[in-house]
Protein backbone atom coordinates (compact mmCIF):
# COMPACT_ATOMS: atom_id res chain seq x y z
CA UNK A 1 0.00 0.00 0.00
CA UNK A 2 0.69 3.60 -0.61
CA UNK A 3 0.43 5.75 2.08
CA UNK A 4 0.32 9.46 0.66
CA UNK A 5 0.37 12.01 2.91
CA UNK A 6 -1.68 15.44 1.37
CA UNK A 7 1.66 16.64 0.23
CA UNK A 8 2.76 13.84 -1.83
CA UNK A 9 1.82 14.47 -5.08
CA UNK A 10 0.17 11.09 -6.89
CA UNK A 11 0.41 9.82 -10.28
CA UNK A 12 -3.57 9.06 -10.03
CA UNK A 13 -5.77 12.04 -11.30
CA UNK A 14 -7.89 11.77 -8.72
CA UNK A 15 -10.76 13.56 -10.32
CA UNK A 16 -13.08 13.75 -6.90
CA UNK A 17 -16.21 15.29 -6.52
CA UNK A 18 -17.00 15.15 -2.81
CA UNK A 19 -20.74 14.85 -2.56
CA UNK A 20 -22.70 15.27 0.45
CA UNK A 21 -25.44 13.74 0.38
CA UNK A 22 -28.09 15.80 2.56
CA UNK A 23 -30.57 16.28 -0.31
CA UNK A 24 -33.72 14.29 -0.39
CA UNK A 25 -34.48 15.01 -4.43
CA UNK A 26 -32.63 11.69 -6.21
CA UNK A 27 -32.56 13.41 -9.39
CA UNK A 28 -29.55 15.00 -7.93
CA UNK A 29 -27.86 11.90 -8.76
CA UNK A 30 -28.77 11.40 -12.15
CA UNK A 31 -27.74 15.25 -12.66
CA UNK A 32 -24.12 13.70 -11.01
CA UNK A 33 -23.53 10.70 -12.66
CA UNK A 34 -24.58 11.62 -16.37
CA UNK A 35 -22.16 14.53 -16.74
CA UNK A 36 -19.04 13.14 -14.81
CA UNK A 37 -19.77 9.73 -16.99
CA UNK A 38 -20.12 12.03 -20.13
CA UNK A 39 -17.20 14.48 -19.41
CA UNK A 40 -15.00 11.09 -18.33
CA UNK A 41 -15.91 9.25 -21.89
CA UNK A 42 -14.72 11.98 -23.53
CA UNK A 43 -11.19 12.45 -21.58
CA UNK A 44 -10.51 9.20 -20.20
CA UNK A 45 -8.77 7.58 -23.57
CA UNK A 46 -6.80 11.21 -24.02
CA UNK A 47 -6.10 10.89 -19.92
CA UNK A 48 -4.66 7.37 -19.65
CA UNK A 49 -2.89 7.49 -23.33
CA UNK A 50 -0.98 10.18 -21.85
CA UNK A 51 -0.35 9.94 -17.95
CA UNK A 52 -1.94 6.44 -16.90
CA UNK A 53 -4.19 8.26 -14.92
CA UNK A 54 -7.45 7.27 -13.78
CA UNK A 55 -11.19 9.29 -12.90
CA UNK A 56 -13.44 7.94 -10.15
CA UNK A 57 -14.96 10.35 -7.19
CA UNK A 58 -15.21 10.59 -3.44
CA UNK A 59 -18.50 9.82 -1.44
CA UNK A 60 -19.01 11.12 2.00
CA UNK A 61 -20.24 9.30 4.54
CA UNK A 62 -20.09 6.50 7.55
CA UNK A 63 -20.52 3.46 8.18
CA UNK A 64 -23.85 2.52 9.71
CA UNK A 65 -24.63 0.11 12.56
CA UNK A 66 -27.83 -0.92 14.25
CA UNK A 67 -29.30 0.78 16.88
CA UNK A 68 -30.65 -2.60 17.85
CA UNK A 69 -31.00 -6.13 17.41
CA UNK A 70 -34.51 -5.50 16.06
CA UNK A 71 -34.64 -6.39 12.40
CA UNK A 72 -36.71 -3.28 11.42
CA UNK A 73 -33.22 -1.43 12.50
CA UNK A 74 -31.22 -3.54 10.83
CA UNK A 75 -33.11 -3.45 7.34
CA UNK A 76 -33.14 0.15 8.05
CA UNK A 77 -29.19 -0.07 8.28
CA UNK A 78 -29.33 -1.24 4.72
CA UNK A 79 -31.10 1.15 3.44
CA UNK A 80 -29.02 4.12 4.46
CA UNK A 81 -26.12 1.73 3.00
CA UNK A 82 -28.04 1.68 -0.09
CA UNK A 83 -29.73 5.52 -0.12
CA UNK A 84 -26.21 6.93 0.72
CA UNK A 85 -23.56 4.53 -0.90
CA UNK A 86 -25.69 2.38 -3.67
CA UNK A 87 -27.33 5.56 -4.77
CA UNK A 88 -24.14 6.28 -6.28
CA UNK A 89 -22.15 3.13 -6.42
CA UNK A 90 -24.95 0.72 -7.62
CA UNK A 91 -25.39 2.64 -11.09
CA UNK A 92 -21.67 3.22 -11.53
CA UNK A 93 -21.15 -0.98 -10.94
CA UNK A 94 -24.68 -2.44 -11.90
CA UNK A 95 -25.73 0.09 -14.37
CA UNK A 96 -29.14 1.09 -11.91
CA UNK A 97 -30.14 2.33 -8.56
CA UNK A 98 -30.59 -0.24 -5.61
CA UNK A 99 -34.01 -2.23 -5.57
CA UNK A 100 -34.59 -0.75 -2.50
CA UNK A 101 -34.50 2.93 -3.59
CA UNK A 102 -36.46 2.27 -6.36
CA UNK A 103 -38.99 0.50 -3.94
CA UNK A 104 -39.00 3.40 -1.34
CA UNK A 105 -39.00 6.10 -3.94
CA UNK A 106 -41.34 5.14 -6.19
CA UNK A 107 -42.09 7.32 -9.69
CA UNK A 108 -40.00 10.21 -8.52
CA UNK A 109 -36.77 7.70 -9.18
CA UNK A 110 -35.53 8.89 -12.43
CA UNK A 111 -34.77 6.04 -14.40
CA UNK A 112 -31.72 5.13 -16.33
CA UNK A 113 -32.34 4.25 -20.65
CA UNK A 114 -30.64 1.50 -21.93
CA UNK A 115 -28.07 2.98 -23.18
CA UNK A 116 -27.28 4.77 -19.89
CA UNK A 117 -26.97 1.49 -17.92
CA UNK A 118 -24.57 -0.05 -19.82
CA UNK A 119 -22.23 3.15 -19.93
CA UNK A 120 -22.75 3.50 -16.72
CA UNK A 121 -21.38 -0.29 -15.78
CA UNK A 122 -17.82 -0.30 -15.10
CA UNK A 123 -17.49 3.36 -15.68
CA UNK A 124 -15.38 4.58 -12.85
CA UNK A 125 -11.81 3.37 -12.02
CA UNK A 126 -11.84 4.04 -8.36
CA UNK A 127 -14.38 4.42 -5.53
CA UNK A 128 -12.88 7.67 -3.12
CA UNK A 129 -14.42 6.91 0.57
CA UNK A 130 -13.94 9.88 3.00
CA UNK A 131 -13.98 8.50 6.18
CA UNK A 132 -14.80 10.11 9.33
CA UNK A 133 -17.09 8.14 12.06
CA UNK A 134 -19.94 6.39 12.07
CA UNK A 135 -23.49 6.16 13.27
CA UNK A 136 -26.08 4.26 14.30
CA UNK A 137 -29.24 3.79 12.08
CA UNK A 138 -32.70 3.29 13.46
CA UNK A 139 -35.95 2.61 11.73
CA UNK A 140 -38.32 5.41 11.94
CA UNK A 141 -41.61 5.24 10.23
CA UNK A 142 -42.69 8.93 10.90
CA UNK A 143 -41.53 10.17 8.12
CA UNK A 144 -42.19 14.04 9.72
CA UNK A 145 -39.59 13.08 12.21
CA UNK A 146 -36.79 12.19 9.73
CA UNK A 147 -34.67 15.64 10.03
CA UNK A 148 -31.44 15.65 8.67
CA UNK A 149 -31.36 12.22 6.84
CA UNK A 150 -33.21 10.90 4.10
CA UNK A 151 -36.74 11.08 4.60
CA UNK A 152 -37.65 8.27 2.41
CA UNK A 153 -35.11 6.05 4.09
CA UNK A 154 -37.66 5.62 6.67
CA UNK A 155 -34.45 5.87 8.84
CA UNK A 156 -32.45 8.07 10.96
CA UNK A 157 -28.74 7.99 11.93
CA UNK A 158 -27.94 7.79 15.55
CA UNK A 159 -25.28 8.90 17.69
CA UNK A 160 -26.15 6.34 20.16
CA UNK A 161 -27.88 3.05 20.31
CA UNK A 162 -30.81 1.77 22.19
CA UNK A 163 -28.41 1.37 25.24
CA UNK A 164 -27.25 4.74 24.94
CA UNK A 165 -23.77 3.52 23.97
CA UNK A 166 -21.67 5.16 21.33
CA UNK A 167 -19.52 3.97 19.07
CA UNK A 168 -15.84 3.78 20.00
CA UNK A 169 -14.67 6.84 22.01
CA UNK A 170 -15.51 11.07 21.78
CA UNK A 171 -12.63 12.48 21.27
CA UNK A 172 -12.40 15.63 23.86
CA UNK A 173 -10.46 17.23 21.04
CA UNK A 174 -12.28 16.48 17.83
CA UNK A 175 -16.05 16.72 17.68
CA UNK A 176 -16.90 12.92 16.87
CA UNK A 177 -16.60 9.85 17.36
CA UNK A 178 -13.48 7.82 17.15
CA UNK A 179 -14.27 4.14 16.01
CA UNK A 180 -11.74 2.58 13.25
CA UNK A 181 -13.75 -0.41 13.15
CA UNK A 182 -16.06 1.10 10.70
CA UNK A 183 -13.39 2.09 8.43
CA UNK A 184 -12.44 -1.55 8.48
CA UNK A 185 -16.28 -2.54 7.83
CA UNK A 186 -16.75 -0.24 5.21
CA UNK A 187 -14.00 -1.61 3.15
CA UNK A 188 -14.95 -5.14 3.61
CA UNK A 189 -18.72 -3.68 2.64
CA UNK A 190 -17.44 -2.08 -0.63
CA UNK A 191 -15.18 -5.09 -1.61
CA UNK A 192 -17.72 -7.55 -1.14
CA UNK A 193 -20.56 -5.71 -2.22
CA UNK A 194 -19.09 -3.95 -5.52
CA UNK A 195 -16.94 -6.92 -6.97
CA UNK A 196 -13.59 -5.81 -4.86
CA UNK A 197 -13.00 -2.20 -6.57
CA UNK A 198 -9.70 -0.06 -6.30
CA UNK A 199 -10.48 2.05 -3.17
CA UNK A 200 -9.03 5.14 -2.25
CA UNK A 201 -9.46 6.68 1.40
CA UNK A 202 -9.39 10.05 0.14
CA UNK A 203 -10.39 11.73 3.29
CA UNK A 204 -9.65 10.54 6.92
CA UNK A 205 -8.37 12.99 9.91
CA UNK A 206 -9.68 14.88 13.07
CA UNK A 207 -10.11 18.13 14.34
CA UNK A 208 -8.31 19.79 17.01
CA UNK A 209 -10.54 22.19 17.16
CA UNK A 210 -10.81 22.51 21.01
CA UNK A 211 -7.26 21.83 21.89
CA UNK A 212 -5.64 24.90 23.81
CA UNK A 213 -2.06 24.26 22.66
CA UNK A 214 -2.66 22.75 18.60
CA UNK A 215 0.60 21.45 18.21
CA UNK A 216 0.00 18.85 20.49
CA UNK A 217 -1.91 17.32 18.40
CA UNK A 218 -1.74 13.54 20.16
CA UNK A 219 -5.32 12.83 19.74
CA UNK A 220 -4.72 12.85 15.77
CA UNK A 221 -1.22 10.90 15.87
CA UNK A 222 -3.43 7.97 17.96
CA UNK A 223 -6.64 8.62 15.51
CA UNK A 224 -4.42 8.50 12.60
CA UNK A 225 -2.56 5.77 13.31
CA UNK A 226 -5.68 3.43 14.17
CA UNK A 227 -7.69 3.84 11.31
CA UNK A 228 -4.01 3.15 9.21
CA UNK A 229 -3.95 0.10 11.07
CA UNK A 230 -7.82 -0.49 10.35
CA UNK A 231 -6.92 0.17 6.81
CA UNK A 232 -4.17 -2.34 6.92
CA UNK A 233 -6.50 -5.02 8.26
CA UNK A 234 -9.01 -4.55 5.52
CA UNK A 235 -5.60 -5.04 2.99
CA UNK A 236 -4.97 -7.77 4.79
CA UNK A 237 -8.42 -9.33 4.04
CA UNK A 238 -8.21 -8.78 0.10
CA UNK A 239 -9.90 -5.09 0.00
CA UNK A 240 -8.17 -3.74 -2.47
CA UNK A 241 -6.82 0.28 -0.90
CA UNK A 242 -4.37 1.85 -3.10
CA UNK A 243 -4.00 5.06 -1.20
CA UNK A 244 -4.93 6.91 2.05
CA UNK A 245 -5.19 10.90 1.92
CA UNK A 246 -5.06 12.66 5.18
CA UNK A 247 -7.52 15.85 6.03
CA UNK A 248 -5.38 18.30 5.84
CA UNK A 249 -1.93 19.36 5.32
CA UNK A 250 -2.94 22.24 6.19
CA UNK A 251 -5.26 24.41 8.71
CA UNK A 252 -7.95 24.85 6.52
CA UNK A 253 -11.64 27.25 6.75
CA UNK A 254 -14.14 24.49 6.38
CA UNK A 255 -17.54 24.30 5.21
CA UNK A 256 -19.96 24.93 8.68
CA UNK A 257 -17.36 25.91 10.59
CA UNK A 258 -14.88 28.28 9.23
CA UNK A 259 -11.25 28.31 10.45
CA UNK A 260 -12.53 26.75 13.94
CA UNK A 261 -11.34 23.13 12.74
CA UNK A 262 -7.77 22.94 12.76
CA UNK A 263 -7.76 19.77 10.80
CA UNK A 264 -3.70 20.28 9.48
CA UNK A 265 -0.58 18.34 10.46
CA UNK A 266 0.80 22.20 10.27
CA UNK A 267 -0.57 24.36 12.01
CA UNK A 268 -1.52 27.69 10.67
CA UNK A 269 -1.17 30.92 13.13
CA UNK A 270 -4.21 33.19 11.33
CA UNK A 271 -2.44 36.08 13.69
CA UNK A 272 1.33 36.09 12.75
CA UNK A 273 1.81 36.40 9.30
CA UNK A 274 -0.36 32.91 7.90
CA UNK A 275 2.97 31.27 9.85
CA UNK A 276 3.06 27.36 9.51
CA UNK A 277 4.29 25.11 12.61
CA UNK A 278 4.33 21.85 12.21
CA UNK A 279 2.28 19.92 14.83
CA UNK A 280 3.56 16.94 16.75
CA UNK A 281 1.68 14.63 14.37
CA UNK A 282 3.50 15.90 11.46
CA UNK A 283 6.72 14.69 12.83
CA UNK A 284 5.64 11.52 13.38
CA UNK A 285 6.29 9.53 10.31
CA UNK A 286 3.95 7.08 8.40
CA UNK A 287 2.88 4.12 10.92
CA UNK A 288 5.53 1.52 9.96
CA UNK A 289 7.20 -1.20 12.30
CA UNK A 290 10.50 1.28 12.61
CA UNK A 291 10.56 3.60 15.61
CA UNK A 292 10.68 7.13 13.80
CA UNK A 293 13.75 9.09 15.86
CA UNK A 294 11.98 12.10 15.00
CA UNK A 295 9.36 11.14 16.99
CA UNK A 296 9.36 12.22 20.80
CA UNK A 297 7.59 9.44 21.62
CA UNK A 298 8.06 5.63 21.24
CA UNK A 299 6.76 4.06 18.33
CA UNK A 300 5.02 1.20 20.98
CA UNK A 301 3.07 4.19 22.47
CA UNK A 302 1.91 6.05 19.55
CA UNK A 303 0.49 3.23 17.76
CA UNK A 304 -3.10 2.05 19.26
CA UNK A 305 -3.01 -2.10 18.37
CA UNK A 306 -6.18 -3.54 18.19
CA UNK A 307 -6.81 -6.92 19.92
CA UNK A 308 -6.83 -10.45 18.28
CA UNK A 309 -8.59 -11.11 15.52
CA UNK A 310 -9.91 -14.17 14.03
CA UNK A 311 -13.43 -14.62 13.95
CA UNK A 312 -13.81 -12.52 10.34
CA UNK A 313 -12.23 -14.80 8.13
CA UNK A 314 -14.68 -17.79 8.09
CA UNK A 315 -17.55 -15.14 7.25
CA UNK A 316 -15.56 -12.89 4.70
CA UNK A 317 -15.45 -16.01 2.60
CA UNK A 318 -18.93 -16.05 1.85
CA UNK A 319 -20.14 -14.33 -1.06
CA UNK A 320 -22.08 -10.74 -0.46
CA UNK A 321 -21.53 -8.14 1.81
CA UNK A 322 -21.14 -8.78 5.47
CA UNK A 323 -23.96 -8.87 7.70
CA UNK A 324 -24.71 -5.72 9.19
CA UNK A 325 -26.24 -6.69 12.03
CA UNK A 326 -22.72 -8.02 13.60
CA UNK A 327 -19.37 -6.22 12.98
CA UNK A 328 -17.07 -8.07 10.88
CA UNK A 329 -14.21 -7.70 13.42
CA UNK A 330 -16.32 -7.60 16.60
CA UNK A 331 -12.88 -7.58 18.76
CA UNK A 332 -10.71 -5.04 16.93
CA UNK A 333 -10.60 -2.91 19.78
CA UNK A 334 -8.05 0.00 20.76
CA UNK A 335 -5.73 -1.49 22.78
CA UNK A 336 -4.97 2.19 24.53
CA UNK A 337 -7.28 5.08 25.03
CA UNK A 338 -6.10 8.39 24.57
CA UNK A 339 -6.08 9.94 28.34
CA UNK A 340 -4.23 13.49 27.62
C1 LIG B 1 -12.45 16.94 -20.18
O1 LIG B 1 -11.92 17.83 -21.13
C2 LIG B 1 -12.56 19.08 -21.18
C3 LIG B 1 -12.00 19.86 -22.35
O2 LIG B 1 -10.60 19.83 -22.34
C4 LIG B 1 -12.40 19.78 -19.85
O3 LIG B 1 -13.06 21.02 -19.84
C5 LIG B 1 -12.97 18.90 -18.73
O4 LIG B 1 -12.74 19.49 -17.49
C6 LIG B 1 -12.36 17.52 -18.77
N1 LIG B 1 -13.03 16.64 -17.82
C7 LIG B 1 -12.39 15.81 -16.98
C8 LIG B 1 -13.23 14.98 -16.11
O5 LIG B 1 -11.18 15.78 -16.92
C1 LIG C 1 -45.31 12.20 13.29
O1 LIG C 1 -44.45 13.14 13.87
C2 LIG C 1 -45.00 14.42 13.95
C3 LIG C 1 -43.88 15.37 14.41
O2 LIG C 1 -43.27 14.90 15.57
C4 LIG C 1 -46.20 14.42 14.86
O3 LIG C 1 -46.76 15.70 14.94
C5 LIG C 1 -47.21 13.41 14.33
O4 LIG C 1 -48.25 13.29 15.23
C6 LIG C 1 -46.57 12.06 14.12
N1 LIG C 1 -47.49 11.18 13.45
C7 LIG C 1 -47.75 9.98 13.88
C8 LIG C 1 -48.72 9.18 13.04
O5 LIG C 1 -47.26 9.50 14.89
C1 LIG D 1 -5.77 35.51 17.56
O1 LIG D 1 -6.19 36.73 18.05
C2 LIG D 1 -7.50 36.74 18.57
C3 LIG D 1 -7.87 38.18 18.92
O2 LIG D 1 -6.87 38.75 19.74
C4 LIG D 1 -7.55 35.81 19.77
O3 LIG D 1 -8.87 35.76 20.28
C5 LIG D 1 -7.16 34.41 19.32
O4 LIG D 1 -7.11 33.54 20.41
C6 LIG D 1 -5.80 34.45 18.64
N1 LIG D 1 -5.56 33.15 18.07
C7 LIG D 1 -4.41 32.53 18.20
C8 LIG D 1 -4.32 31.22 17.50
O5 LIG D 1 -3.48 32.97 18.83
C1 LIG E 1 -2.32 -3.12 14.30
O1 LIG E 1 -3.16 -4.10 14.84
C2 LIG E 1 -2.57 -5.35 14.99
C3 LIG E 1 -3.64 -6.33 15.40
O2 LIG E 1 -4.64 -6.33 14.46
C4 LIG E 1 -1.46 -5.26 16.01
O3 LIG E 1 -0.87 -6.51 16.18
C5 LIG E 1 -0.43 -4.25 15.50
O4 LIG E 1 0.54 -4.01 16.48
C6 LIG E 1 -1.06 -2.95 15.10
N1 LIG E 1 -0.08 -2.26 14.34
C7 LIG E 1 0.00 -0.98 14.36
C8 LIG E 1 1.05 -0.39 13.47
O5 LIG E 1 -0.74 -0.29 15.02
Amino acid sequence: MEILSSFAISKTILAILSFVLLSNIPSQAQGYLLPKLKSAQYNISTLQAQQGGEIGFALSSGRYVPYSSKSEDVAATQRLMDFYWGWILDPVFYGDYPTIMKEYVGNRLPKFTKKEKYMLKGSTDFVGINYYTSRFARHESNRTKIMYDNYDTLAVSEASNIDGKILGYKDQYGWNNVYPEGLYNFLVYIKEKYKNPKIYITENGIASSKISNPLKDEHRIVYVAAHLNATKAAIDDGVNVQGYFLWAAFDTFEFQAGYSGNWGLYHIDFNDTLKRIPTDAAKCSTVDDQPNPKSPMSHSSLVPSFSQHTSHMSQSTQPGPPPLNTLVRPNLQLNIQPNF
